[in-house]
């Protein structure tokens, strides 16, 4: 069984789907859930569900990265994950931390890479007119949203969307390749999942 640890920023509802997933015949298990802000509605929401959290507030080493990142890997390192999962965690990671898990760190990206790296990813979307938007999850290596792809889904921009809209559309795609993404990967297997 794969240990998986999730690193959070925010509402957390990437994790709470891969969460969901990981259980029954499931090869990997959820063995701690962290974020860069301990106010991140995530981390309540993964310790109703019995799971581990901790909180590493970045703000409090101000523009000191590896000094954050020391004591964000305390809790990592204690769990002792095989594999992470960033889910919708917004702070930059150093290429040391990164290669302390190279091959076995993940994070979920709200566009079609390499389409739209950085933020505001619907944004740019839709002022460039594109037809369809989508999300990728993809291997995390020293370059931001760069790595290799494990996997993709595609939605369209319809008459009338706004950032919120096709956030939202896009959203709820997360919530199904993700899953699909680390079952796989998890078991082994990185064959790219299209949906
Ligand atoms: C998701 O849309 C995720 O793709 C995005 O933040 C949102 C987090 O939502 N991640 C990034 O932009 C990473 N750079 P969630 O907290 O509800 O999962």
């Amino acid at each position: 069984m794969k240990r998986v640890a999730l690193l959070i920023s925010g509402g957390g509802s990437n994790m709470l789907a891969l969460v969901r997933d990981m259980a029954g015949d499931h090869p990997a298990r959820p063995v701690l859930v962290a974020s860069n802000d301990p106010a991140a509605a995530g981390l309540g929401k993964a310790a109703a569900l019995g799971i581990p959290v901790a909180a590493v507030d970045h703000r409090v080493f101000g523009k000191d990265r590896a000094a954050f990142e020391a004591a964000l890997l305390e809790p990592i390192a204690a769990c002792a994950p095989d594999i992470i999962c960033l889910a919708g965690f917004m702070r930059v990671l150093s290429p040391d931390f990164v290669g302390r898990f190279k091959g076995r760190m993940l994070n979920i990206h709200p566009s079609l890479l390499p389409k739209y790296p950085g933020l505001h990813t619907h944004a740019r979307a839709l002022a460039a007119g594109d037809a369809e938007a989508g999300c990728t999850v993809h291997e995390v290596t020293a370059d931001l949203d760069a790595g290799p792809i494990l996997g993709q889904a595609r939605v369209p921009v319809l008459a009338g969307d706004d950032e919120a809209r096709l956030a939202e559309r896009v959203l709820a795609m997360e919530h199904r390749l993700y899953p699909a993404v680390l079952r796989r990967f998890a078991s082994g297997n990185r064959t790219p999942v299209f949906l």
